[in-house]
């Protein structure tokens, strides 16, 4: 599975309809794709008209058993997404009072490995420390 992050530390430039864009090619392309909108604001989940809520927020979603659970499909075949959630504006502090932050996301990442070809992470201005060396 690749991951690919938009990113940019300015606002506006374009980030969420660049990985929303992305992902819907991949998908078309019939590669089983995932959109992690990572933005609290939800601006990728509502492309996809998607509620942007995790139930129990950042902290039950990196305990989430069944990664199931949190995925969403959309209405585009090949393409799910994992939903934004207003807790996700602090996940970097989150991940930064754990014992290995940068492992804690990249274990999360890799559990999707299996189910998808790419994996999105629409990103927003704020950098999240636990991206790591994966993406
Ligand atoms: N290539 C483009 N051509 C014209 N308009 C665009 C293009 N890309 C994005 N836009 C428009 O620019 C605005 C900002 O885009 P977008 O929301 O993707 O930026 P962002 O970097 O994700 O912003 P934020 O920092 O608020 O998350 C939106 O109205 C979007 O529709
Ligand atoms: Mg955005």
């Amino acid at each position: 599975m690749k991951i690919i992050a938009t990113y940019n530390i300015k606002g506006g430039v374009g980030k969420t309809a660049n990985c929303v864009n992305l992902a819907y090619s991949c998908a078309k392309s019939g590669m089983n794709t995932l959109l992690w909108d990572l933005d609290s604001q939800g601006a990728a989940s509502f492309y996809f008209n998607v509620k942007s809520e995790v139930r129990g927020g950042t902290k039950k979603l990196f305990k989430t058993k069944d990664i199931g659970e949190l995925v969403k499909e959309t209405n585009i075949e090949h393409l799910d997404l994992l939903p934004a959630d207003f807790s996700y504006r602090h996940m970097d502090l989150y991940l930064d009072s754990g014992k290995k932050p940068k492992k804690q996301m990249n274990e999360f990442l890799g559990r999707f490995e299996k189910d998808y070809d790419v994996m999105f992470l629409g990103l927003s201005s704020q950098l999240f420390t636990g991206i790591g060396k994966r993406v």
